[in-house]
């Protein structure tokens, strides 16, 4: 299996360390974005090196810091990391499969993934378990990457229509849905899609 999808061997070391250094604008700009409320309970699908992760609880004083990957290497890596860098939070980082969560319903205020959506084979089935993992009023934030000219990892455009995929599939949901495109530089672009489980008692 690709590297990128699943990290693993020496090789996956090496891919640990691309991702960390090729990914970390992505993750700055989406750590920005996102505004848990102090002491809220966070997940990550797909934290890769946990970079996001860290910086969102070193931004933001959290109850827990949860996450979710399905590379062994990659939840040793970021247990490595969060270790004594993540305030007061508990920590509970998984193997797993993102279409198959093993966590309670309702159990986040937060549940996130940076660069890592377009990977999943079943993204239905996968944000549904998001959706569900969510606590009423919570939010469901993918941060999708988008390469403004022809390169080496993907065709151009091709992040702005993996977002608007995700858009439909959010509202199919029945999640409020927001759309943020933040712009890094002449060759690359963040869409940020954030989807809001509405309250018990809203309509
Ligand atoms: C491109 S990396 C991005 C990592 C990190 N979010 C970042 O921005 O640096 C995608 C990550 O998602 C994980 N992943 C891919 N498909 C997955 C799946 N179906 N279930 C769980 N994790 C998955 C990979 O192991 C990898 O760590």
């Amino acid at each position: 299996m690709h590297q990128a999808v699943k990290p693993q061997g020496a090789a996956g070391v090496f891919m640990g360390w691309l991702l960390e250094s090729g990914n970390a604008q992505q993750n700055r700009a989406t750590v920005e974005a996102l505004e848990p409320p102090p002491g809220a309970s966070v997940l990550e699908i797909g934290f890769g090196p946990g970079h996001a992760l860290e910086m969102l609880a070193k931004k933001i004083p959290l109850a827990l810091v949860a996450g979710l990957d399905h590379s062994p290497l990659m939840v040793a890596r970021a247990k490595r990391r969060l270790n004594g860098r993540r305030g007061d939070a508990a920590l509970d980082l998984r193997l797993g499969e993102a279409g198959d969560l093993p966590f309670p319903d309702e159990k986040f205020d937060l549940v996130f993934a940076v660069n890592a959506f377009h990977q999943w084979p079943d993204q239905e089935r996968a944000l549904a378990e998001m959706a569900g993992v969510l606590k009423p009023g919570g939010d469901l934030v993918l941060s999708i990457r988008d390469f403004r000219v022809e390169g080496r990892f993907e065709p151009a455009g091709k992040g702005q229509q993996t977002a608007r995929r995700a858009v439909d599939m959010l509202r199919e949901l029945g999640l409020q849905v927001r759309q943020r495109e933040i712009v890094h530089s002449p060759r690359r672009a963040t869409f940020l899609v954030r989807g809001r489980k509405c309250g018990r008692f809203e309509d």
